[in-house]
């Protein structure tokens, strides 16, 4: 059945996303958080087509495969997307070149704090640098030196993670960031009624992963989609470090069989350096590579029990296959509705 027109407009929610609209150049300010391996043409261009702001995940592509990505989406879409580049990929200025050559309008760059000259180098073609903080002092900072936009990034969230609740992230950088600078709020979101909060807070916009992932024109593989739609939020589980001198970056994933083998890996390794039988760097590479090539494993091989399935919080309201145009008229319509309640 057909919302009403004033509905199927949203107004109340468009004006709060305004800003964020204007800083996207797309109908609704609602990103789809880049997703290696999943985030590439067919989802980003569904995404940006629908209304929303689809973004590549660049991950660990090289060069002429980001060049590729991107002319493959330009052929799909003509509405804006964006390119997510991580900061320590080591060819991460060429990456920026790849950019520049095909004139994208925005770069994400995710997972770490952004090397020098990489800003300036993004900023000299004309593209707007989005970045992510951590803390507020950090926030600060990066919007200071060229960082044209922030997204806040709770722990809810699927793939790599910090150890703060987006709720508190939102109490703590919103009020302090969003009068004078365009913020997005990302993690643990998966209804609209979240998103009309957020936006009262302060943000212009919010980005989705766990939402997106499974949507129809998700190329991931049917069995690391029915493993989305079987889980409850309390599967998707945060890596624990066993060993202070082993670090582990923490991941959220649905837990399985590769997560326990992970557990058992971290025992197994801590035990041969009390042994003396490995130094400590081949014992933390041995960490390091346990997890290599496994979100490839769950998301095109389909293998969901020794893969990483990474997924949010949110993976419990995700039951079903839905075009992603379903999707973003579900979230515009519920965040409305909340608006209209108040
Ligand atoms: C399967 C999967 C893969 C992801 N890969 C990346 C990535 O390569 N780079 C990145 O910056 N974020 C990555 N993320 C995080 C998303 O971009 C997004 O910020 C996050 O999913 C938002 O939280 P939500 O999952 O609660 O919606 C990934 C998330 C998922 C679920």
């Amino acid at each position: 059945m057909l919302e009403p027109a004033p509905m199927r407009n949203y107004p109340k929610t468009r004006h709060l996303m305004q800003r964020g609209t204007d800083f996207l150049g797309s109908e609704y300010a609602i990103l789809c958080g880049a997703m290696s391996w999943v985030s590439e043409r067919n989802l980003v261009s569904a995404i940006s087509n629908a209304g929303g702001f689809g973004v590549i995940a660049c991950g660990a592509m090289t060069p002429d495969l980001l060049d590729a990505e991107i002319a493959g989406t330009r052929a799909l879409t003509a509405k804006p997307f964006g390119v997510n580049l991580i900061t320590m990929h080591p060819m991460l200025f060429e990456l920026i070149e790849v950019c520049a050559r095909h004139g994208v309008g925005h770069v994400v760059l995710a997972g770490g704090i952004p090397p020098k000259g990489s800003v300036e180098a993004i900023k000299a073609f004309g593209a707007k640098v989005i970045v992510f903080a951590p803390t507020l002092a950090l926030a600060k900072k990066l919007l200071r030196s060229g960082g044209d936009a922030l997204v806040i990034e709770g722990m809810e969230a699927g793939g790599h993670i910090g150890p703060v609740a987006t709720s508190v992230l939102a109490q703590e950088f919103l009020p302090a960031l969003a009068d004078e600078h365009v913020v997005f709020v990302a993690g643990g979101i998966g209804r609209g009624e979240a998103i009309a909060g957020y936006l009262e807070m302060g943000a212009v916009g919010v980005q989705l992963g766990t939402r997106f992932a499974c949507a129809t024109e998700s190329i991931a593989h049917p069995d690391f989609k029915k493993a989305f739609f079987r889980a409850n939020a309390r599967d998707a589980v945060a890596s624990t470090q066993l060993d202070p001198r082993l670090p582990v970056i923490p991941v959220r994933a649905l837990k399985n069989k590769g997560t326990e083998e992970f557990t058992a890996k971290q025992r197994e390794v801590g035990l041969l350096l009390d042994q003396g039988s490995v130094d400590m760097t081949e014992a933390q590479l041995r960490i390091e590579h346990f997890w290599a090539g496994a979100l490839r494993r769950a998301v095109i091989d389909g293998d969901v029990e020794n893969g990483s399935v990474m997924a949010g919080q949110s993976v419990g309201m995700v039951t079903q296959e839905e075009p992603v145009a379903e999707i973003i008229a579900a979230l515009m319509a519920e965040s409305e509705s909340a608006l209209n309640r108040r």
